[in-house]
């Protein structure tokens, strides 16, 4: 495929007088790793709403792999290639994580028995969870709920794979764990675009960064050039991320203090 994966043309959502899209463009090319950072209520989760077709838009256009997909449910995107993991991961508790697995491929990827099986038992492998493919997605701890909800969106067989979050409440050790398998998965092939509060955890798979503040792209570029604009500081004054700003590095393991996090409390355990 030529031309961007993903495109957004002027979109445009509000709730009531809430404005969490404000003709937004955008466009994501194929294999492309971006990064979304932002503080608590930018418009972020709302923005991956309206490109998995979760949430309509009031105006613009959405166009994926070619096509228009404006007016297409979150079925029908799903099964074209749009993969999300959510914020608050949504695995059938009583279910084991195979099954988890199983019916994200049947009825997110659309495929047939035969093919699920071995896209789910890749989709685990993937994640590091084939250990625990029989148990119940309720007994999991939050590196593993992670991990199935990551799985689960892989499961679906995504060119393009939309991460809520995915990173929030883990340790060093385990948000490293993370990264690796989204590199490991971008190398595959796939697309990914990945908000996150822990920006350790994207400066070292993400090739751009953009800053999204009151529904507007306040910041789009080179991960290191976006923190520095005086736009995106201004966005993220008062947090303990400012300091690191201030001191230029933005690398992971540079001087971001306590959990990392940019824009505030996180919503997110
Ligand atoms: N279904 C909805 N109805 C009304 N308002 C909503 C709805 N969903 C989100 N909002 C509002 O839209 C704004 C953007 O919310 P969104 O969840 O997209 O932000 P976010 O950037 O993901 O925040 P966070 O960092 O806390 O996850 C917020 O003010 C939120 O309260
Ligand atoms: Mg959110």
């Amino acid at each position: 495929m030529t031309g961007p994966l993903l495109e957004l043309d002027r979109v445009t959502k509000r709730f009531g007088r809430v404005v969490i899209a404000e003709d937004l463009s955008l466009a994501v090319g194929p294999g492309q790793v971006v990064g979304i950072v932002g503080p608590n209520g930018a418009g972020k989760t709302s923005l991956f709403g309206l490109i998995s077709g979760d949430l309509a838009p009031g105006a613009g256009e959405i166009r994926f792999a070619g096509r228009t997909v404006t007016r297409l449910d979150a079925a029908a995107r799903c099964k074209l290639g749009v993969g999300r993991t959510y914020q608050v991961p949504r695995p059938f508790g009583d279910m084991t994580v195979f099954e988890n697995l199983l019916i994200a491929a049947q009825q997110g990827g659309g495929l047939r028995r035969r093919a699920s099986y071995a896209a789910a038992v890749e989709a685990l492998d993937r994640t590091g969870i084939s250990g625990q493919a029989n148990v119940p997605a309720e007994r999991l701890g939050l590196l593993q709920r992670k991990r199935l909800e990551l799985a689960r969106a892989l499961a679906t067989q995504p060119t393009l794979l939309l991460l809520d979050e995915v990173a929030g409440g883990l340790t060093d050790p385990e948000v490293a764990q993370l990264v690796e398998i989204v590199r490991d998965v971008n190398a595959a092939g796939t697309a990914v675009i990945w908000i996150e509060h822990v920006v350790r955890a994207l400066t070292p798979v993400v090739s751009r960064l953009i800053c999204l503040a009151g529904g507007k792209f306040v910041g789009d570029g080179d991960p290191a050039t976006v923190l520095a604009e005086p736009a995106v500081r201004e966005v993220f004054l008062g947090t303990e991320v400012t300091a690191a700003l201030a001191g230029g590095s933005l690398e992971a393991g540079s001087e971001v203090k306590g959990d990392g996090a940019v824009g505030g409390e996180r919503s997110n355990p």
